[in-house]
């Protein structure tokens, strides 16, 4: 905690935060419905031998990219997603639930020939029994990619921040980056990833990637424990150029920033209690881009997502920080 108010003064903080409202963040990745079927377990099927789950309540949130949509919005910001969903009963539960919450919708891409990606999780007495998913991880079309790239230039013009939200389902790509990453930077844009694949070279130019530990592990081949060797692993990242920060989320450790030549700083985690960190990574790259358009240093930023986070993993149900209790985190940390 204490280390928190070390690294930064909480009044620049809290200030920055009533600075979110309004701004266009432009997401950019793997759009999902995360659904949530309840229910009870009383018999055995007598056809396998599982349980026979009678459903009693079903729910749905935004999931993947998509929850990062959630993330900015709760948070004030304006959040602009772009991707793409199936032409078909779940790609409208989506597009309705974005405008629910006072997302922008013209950044979505009907692709005809693909599923919009669908996680259904059985839970029975508070246990997860099954979990089913529905996608399809191939590459975009040329055809869809171009026109997700004539939105994306639309777009661009009017954010103020540009999030890649990589999930490995089959939008974001090489050549996808190549035409994205370069023109948001010549825009001036504040651009942050979350990153999926293994070659970061991929993810250049940009203002912050914010890998997990055993994804610097599987880019570079090299075994992290504890702070042992994860600064090595990040020297040999940061060697490519065009990357500002890297940004590692550690779990229950909190978070590392380094940048280019500077000293990393090791920030603790705030959480109290801790009952869901899914979706957690998503909370910290809508805070941390919203930190950055907000007048906001990398380390400023990072010590507010560190926050937002710490909120975030003490929530069931939902994976979402709102600018109140954000305000009141930072005043308590
Ligand atoms: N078990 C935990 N205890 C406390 N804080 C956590 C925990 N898991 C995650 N966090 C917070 O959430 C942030 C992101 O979580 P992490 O699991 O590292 O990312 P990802 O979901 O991308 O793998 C962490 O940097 C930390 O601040
Ligand atoms: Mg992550």
């Amino acid at each position: 905690m204490a280390a928190n108010r070390r690294l930064c003064d909480p009044e620049v903080l809290v200030q920055a935060v009533r600075r979110f409202a309004g701004k266009r963040v432009l997401i950019l990745g793997d759009l999902i419905v995360d659904r949530f079927v309840w229910g009870s377990v009383s018999r055995i099927c007598p056809e396998a031998p599982v349980p026979v789950v009678e459903i009693k309540t079903e729910s749905t949130r935004l999931g993947g990219a998509a929850n990062v949509a959630a993330n900015i919005r709760s948070l004030g910001g304006i959040p602009v997603p772009l991707g793409v969903i199936g032409d078909d009963p779940e790609g409208r539960r989506l597009r309705e639930m974005f405008r629910s919450i006072g997302s922008k919708v013209g950044g979505l891409v009907v692709d005809n020939e693909r599923p919009t990606s669908i996680k259904t999780r059985i839970i029975a007495h508070h246990q997860q029994v099954c979990r089913t998913d529905r996608e399809d991880r191939s590459p975009l079309s040329g055809a869809v990619q171009m026109q997700v790239i004539g939105k994306f230039k639309k777009a661009i013009k009017t954010a103020d921040a540009v999030v890649i939200s990589d999930y490995a389902k089959g939008f974001i790509s090489r050549s996808l980056l190549k035409q994205v990453l370069p023109k948001s930077k010549a825009a001036g844009k504040v651009v942050c990833i979350d990153p999926k694949m293994i070659d970061f070279a991929v993810y250049s130019p940009a203002t912050v990637v914010t890998p997990n530990v055993s994804e610097i592990e599987q880019a570079t081949g090299i075994p992290i424990s504890g702070t042992r060797n994860l600064a090595r692993a990040v020297k040999k990242i940061l060697r490519l150029p065009g990357i500002e920060h890297l940004l590692v989320t550690r779990g229950e450790q909190g978070m590392a920033l380094f940048g280019n030549g500077s000293r990393p700083t090791y920030i603790p985690t705030v959480a109290r209690e801790v009952f869901d960190v899914t979706g957690a990574g998503d909370t910290v790259i809508s805070t941390l881009a919203l930190g950055l358009v907000s007048g906001l240093s990398a380390l400023e930023s990072a010590v507010l997502s560190n926050i937002a986070a710490g909120i975030v993993v003490g929530k069931l149900g939902t994976a979402s920080v709102s600018t109140d209790e954000l305000t009141e985190g930072i005043r308590n940390t």
